[in-house]
């Protein structure tokens, strides 16, 4: 089988977490180097957290220093939901092995190796993506695809029409998406459709008993299942948006996608860092994303159970 080269862009980040082992568990992927950026929690820790997670996975990759802040607007992120140390309270280690380079050059350098193979997902804000384009602008043609968590076409989870990952950083999704760089975008509208219910959630924290990932996964999914509960009776489905992300990075049957002109609007009062999806094509303009619109729960959750027998070998 001819593996596919990837670089995972994350700031993990729980989810990212979960993403992060579906792509390590898949023989179709070559994960040539992740890149984290600064978005869930601070950039110190998400990169910590990448350099633990390639060693708590054994992933023989590469781990690229990236961005420490968005390109223009002042650090926030959403420590809250990704708990102490962003990964639930999970105590992370310190990890033994530090960074092999700069995010740009490992991407470049990949995509240059790759010859026009290189596919990049990404699962935090698109920071890094968009610094890469601004300083190696020759390497676009080379990035056969970019596939996000990123944006709604629907509403936000920052506020009414923002998306976190694309709230951290407009002004970074805004390059990204006009680069030209055929973009697939995971919304938060497109991921909706594989959340998981609290119940399905404790099923999990069966299935994954006895796999090298229990400890760090069933953490992950306790935090979840607490976030659940507390969110009361309307908020008792957890979308694990990257790890759906990722999954349909992995098997385009999963989802559903629409060409779609897609705009970032970055200077909104009220609505900046919201991902203006026009869907009927009234803009008149040149689709530029594809847009996730529907996804399948049944095959996600089939995923997810194959991942866990993967870390049962
Ligand atoms: O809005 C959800 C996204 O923001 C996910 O990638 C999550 O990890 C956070 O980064
Ligand atoms: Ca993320």
């Amino acid at each position: 089988m001819i593996k596919r080269p990837i670089i995972i862009d994350t700031d993990p980040g729980v989810d990212d977490t979960i993403a992060i082992m579906l792509a390590n568990a898949d023989p179709s992927l070559d994960i040539k180097a992740i890149t984290p950026v600064t978005g869930n929690v601070q950039y110190a820790l998400t990169s910590r957290n990448a350099l633990f997670l390639r060693e708590y996975l054994d992933m023989d990759c590469k781990v690229g220093d990236g961005a420490h802040t968005p390109l223009f607007i002042e650090n926030k992120d959403a420590g809250d939901i990704h708990g102490t140390g962003g990964m639930g309270g999970y105590r992370v280690p310190t990890p033994k092995k530090g960074f092999d380079g700069y995010a740009w050059d490992i991407i470049k350098e990949e995509a240059e190796k790759a010859g026009g193979e290189l596919e990049i997902v990404t699962l935090g804000p698109l920071t890094n993506i968009a610094i890469t384009f601004l300083r190696y602008p020759e390497i676009k043609p080379l990035i056969k695809r970019i596939v996000c968590m990123a944006g709604t076409g629907g509403t936000g989870n920052m506020n009414r029409y923002a998306e976190f990952n694309v709230w951290i950083d407009p002004e970074a999704a805004d390059i990204v998406f006009k680069s030209g760089v055929p973009v697939t975008m995971c919304g938060l509208d497109g991921n909706d459709f594989c959340g998981i219910t609290i119940d399905e959630l404790n099923g999990y924290l069966e299935k994954v008993k006895g796999s090298k990932i229990e400890d760090l996964f069933s953490h992950i999914f306790k935090h979840f299942v607490k976030r659940r509960i507390a969110g009361g009776p309307e908020d008792c489905i957890q979308v694990i948006n990257d790890a759906i992300t990722m999954a349909y990075f992995i098997d385009g049957n999963l989802g559903k996608t629409r060409k779609c002109f897609v705009q970032v609007e970055t200077k909104g009062t009220v609505c900046a860092g919201q991902t203006i999806v026009d869907f009927n094509g009234i803009s008149k303009q040149e689709p530029n994303v594809d847009v996730l619109v529907w996804s399948d729960k049944k095959m996600f959750t089939d995923m997810l159970d194959k991942m866990i027998e993967f870390y049962k070998k």
